[in-house]
């Protein structure tokens, strides 16, 4: 008797549109069991049918605002007691909105509830399971602007570069316990996001990735077992360089006595 395998059900939330989309595309074309999270449930339900279809592959529906609290929280009841779900692909998120300087506080805090809250809370639900069964992955969707808060205007830039530190703090907690986790950064890339502040057009073209390049891109460096991925970098040892002048200032960072340059030159008894 020939015993298939099942492989693990992913959860990918910001589903119905743009790079999460192209995730439940492509995570079913691997043979994957899909479970689909956004608001828009007809939008979802159309591709739950399409996926079904195409790949032979079971594919749900789980519409819920991943802001209100309620809604979330079925997710996070599944994600804590689905057995079958291994895979986590957090990836709804929204532009930040105004400017820091004409933002309200309900703006600025709408943002930070889906792209900073909710991910982590995610993570929070199902992380037990993972660790307990000792396998497991978990995609978090940050942007280059972790890396580039002086580009943008808001808060934005600010809840991508969470998402980077906190994936990678993960990392350093989980990787040893099997569990895999990667943080992609993509560029400018053409989605629906871009449609509040003028449409993706309004960057040159060489700045703009279309979707599936940059799904497909991330998913090889997932695939390659890469902690940070960042689709568009040329040259991958840039990033390999920035970490090391990163982690040789680690040992200098905490000490008892200040440095020089912040001591005062004039003598106490002057
Ligand atoms: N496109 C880019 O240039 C770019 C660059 C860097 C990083 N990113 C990041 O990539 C991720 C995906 O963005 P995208 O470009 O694919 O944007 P998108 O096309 O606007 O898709 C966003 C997705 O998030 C869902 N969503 C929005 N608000 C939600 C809520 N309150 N609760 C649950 N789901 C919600 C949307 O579905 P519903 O409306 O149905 O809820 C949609 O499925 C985001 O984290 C974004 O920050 C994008």
């Amino acid at each position: 008797m020939v015993v298939v395998e099942q492989l693990d059900t992913v959860l990918i939330t910001g589903a119905s549109a743009g790079i999460g989309a192209a995730y439940a595309d492509r995570f079913a074309r691997r043979g994957h069991p899909v479970v689909l999270v956004a608001r828009n449930e007809e939008r979802l339900e159309a591709l739950a049918l399409r996926l079904s279809r195409e790949y032979a592959v079971k594919a749900e529906v789980l519409a819920a605002d991943l802001t209100v609290p309620d809604e979330r929280a079925r997710v996070e009841r599944r994600l804590s007691a689905d057995d079958a779900i291994g895979v986590l692909v957090n990836n709804a998120g929204i532009e930040g909105g105004p400017a820091l300087t004409q933002t309200t506080p309900d703006a600025v805090q709408a943002m930070i509830e889906l792209n900073v809250t909710a991910p982590s809370r995610l993570v929070a639900a199902l992380l037990p399971r993972l660790l307990a069964r000792g396998r497991g992955s978990i995609i978090n969707i940050a942007s280059i602007l972790a890396l580039a808060p002086e580009l943008f205007d808001g808060a934005y830039a600010a809840s991508k570069s969470y998402v980077l530190s906190y994936t990678q703090t993960l990392h350093k907690e989980v990787a040893a316990r099997g569990i895999r986790v990667q943080c992609v950064l993509p560029g400018v890339t053409r989605t629906a996001i871009w449609n509040a502040t003028g449409g993706v057009d309004a960057f040159p073209p060489r700045m703009i990735m279309e979707v599936d390049e940059m799904v497909d891109a991330a998913l090889t460096g997932y695939d390659q077992g890469e902690l940070v991925t960042i689709p568009s970098l040329v040259d991958g040892a840039e990033w390999k360089r920035f970490e090391e002048a990163r982690r040789h200032m680690l040992p200098e960072l905490s000490r008892s006595v200040a440095a020089d340059r912040y001591k005062s030159d004039i003598p106490e008894d002057a």
